[in-house]
């Protein structure tokens, strides 16, 4: 089967050129200028640009918490993150305490086999780490799941301790992974809610009181001291705090590997919106929660310094029936808001059109910089031959307004209901196959595969 897109502006991390694209089965065969090519498929994509594949580094699908799940199973998530324009992700495979990482491995292999319509990998979250989990990292590193992640908060659940972060670094650091920390003060966070709590501050709004930026830049910088003292590259996840972006920055500046990725959320979205009446602002409990506005500011500067590589969405949808769960505590509300499919045309819309950041750079940090970071570059992140024919042909003029009544992810509101943005994925390939058309889904539950990945190429 051979397509030919014709017409667009490629745009790569580095470059931005007319040139049609040839696919040939699941590949690029070729990109150029006035392709002479008898075709199976022609697109035209003139006046669009044809982007890689968006990769999503940072999702929750199908994720138990307490006696529920995250709304968006592999099926619904990645049909949702293919109208997005986002071709791949990494989801986060939870070792809960007393399971084998290979137990956890499966677990989460099952969910997506049959189900993705996108290609996908993991990061293994680990929650007990001992000699035999050591060993089984460097099993799992050999098996291409080379990333995994440690949370410095949810004591008694999720939280590891320093002792333990520190060997999963070295560990890293010794087999070539790369290791992501949730960081915010988890011991300190929970004494401040047991206070509020204690004090009557049932609300919502008393989730982001409790969970200041200070946790998130203290936690920031004690997680880069052990990977420094453990002589290991560290990546921060959803940096929120102006605090945590500092630590980053510093780190960089001595030469460490350090690394960070921010969500839109954090860009778009602020406190504000926990004085939202009643129970609205349960809508935006996620952690790191939002900050002020002068916070979203230093992101972008983050963002286009350099010092942040990677904007991913940390999709982790509940419905507001599930929020419910917290109506009269607000700990109990499950953390996490949708964003999986609305990433591409928020950070195109909010981010190029307004001159924040290059065309190129939006690709880099959407698609190529997290390929090079998680060992998928450059099979995916780019437009090339012989990279996967994970493309997104990509209308910059195309308006489109945000909302729950048109989204795919399968929860009941969007945390960006109403905003209007520019830029909108017209056309959707995942290794070769068209999967999304004329608004339309066309693809197949369970044609996404497992991408063994390598080492970080940055
Ligand atoms: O609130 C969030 N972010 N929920 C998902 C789990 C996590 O901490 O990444
Ligand atoms: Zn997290
Ligand atoms: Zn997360």
């Amino acid at each position: 089967m051979k397509t030919l897109i014709t017409n667009g502006t490629v745009v790569t991390a580095s470059e931005a050129f007319r040139a049609d694209v040839l696919v040939e089965g699941e590949h690029i065969s070729a990109v150029g200028a006035s392709l002479d090519v008898v075709a199976d498929k022609m697109i035209d994509a003139t006046g669009r640009y044809v982007l890689p594949g968006g990769i999503d580094v940072h999702t929750h699908l199908d994720m138990p918490y307490r006696d529920t799940t995250s709304a968006d199973d592999f099926e619904s998530g990645t049909i949702a993150a293919a109208f997005g324009g986002t071709t791949c992700v990494i989801d986060f495979a939870t070792q809960f305490r007393g399971q084998t990482l290979h137990q956890a491995r499966d677990a989460w292999m099952k969910k997506a086999e049959g189900k993705a319509v996108i290609d996908y990998g993991f990061h293994m979250i680990v929650t007990e780490l001992g000699a035999a989990v050591e060993r089984e990292m460097d099993d799992l590193v050999r098996e291409g799941i080379t990333s995994f992640k440690v949370f410095m908060a949810y004591p008694g659940s999720l939280m590891l301790d320093d002792g333990s972060i520190f060997r999963a670094l070295e560990n890293s650091g010794r087999n070539g992974a790369t290791i992501c920390v949730h960081a915010e003060d988890g011991v300190v966070i929970d004494a401040l809610v047991r206070d509020a709590l204690a004090a009557g501050h049932t609300a919502p709004r008393y989730h982001a009181l409790t969970r200041p930026s200070t946790a998130e830049g203290d936690a920031t910088r004690r997680a880069i001291a052990l990977a420094e003292m453990a002589h290991a590259p560290i990546y921060i996840v959803h940096v929120s705090a102006a605090e945590a972006l500092d630590a980053i920055h510093e780190a960089r500046k001595r030469g460490l590997p350090v690394f960070g990725e921010t969500c839109p959320q954090y860009l778009f979205l602020s406190d504000e919106h926990y004085e939202a009446p009643g129970f609205e602002g349960a809508k935006y409990v996620m952690s790191p929660p939002l900050r002020s506005k002068d916070a979203q500011a230093h992101l972008w500067r983050g963002l286009a310094s350099g010092d942040l590589q990677v904007i991913a969405t940390d999709h982790c949808p509940f419905t507001m029936k599930q929020k419910a769960m917290g109506s009269d505590d607000f700990s109990k509300i499950p953390n996490g808001a949708p964003g999986i499919e609305t990433r591409m045309s928020l950070v195109y819309d909010g981010g190029v059109r307004t001159g924040r950041i290059s065309l190129n750079r939006f690709v880099d940090l959407t698609a190529t910089s997290p390929a090079k970071m998680f060992g998928l570059f450059p099979r995916k992140g780019t437009i090339a031959p012989g990279s996967d024919a994970d493309i997104v042909v990509f209308d910059p003029q195309k308006r489109m307004t945000l909302s729950a009544k048109t989204h795919h992810m399968r929860v009941d509101y969007n945390p960006y209901e109403g905003r209007e943005v520019a830029g909108v994925a017209d056309t959707v390939l995942s290794h070769g196959r068209v999967i999304v058309e004329k608004g339309r889904f066309v693809g197949r539950a369970g044609s996404g595969i497992f991408l063994r990945r390598s080492a970080r190429s940055v």
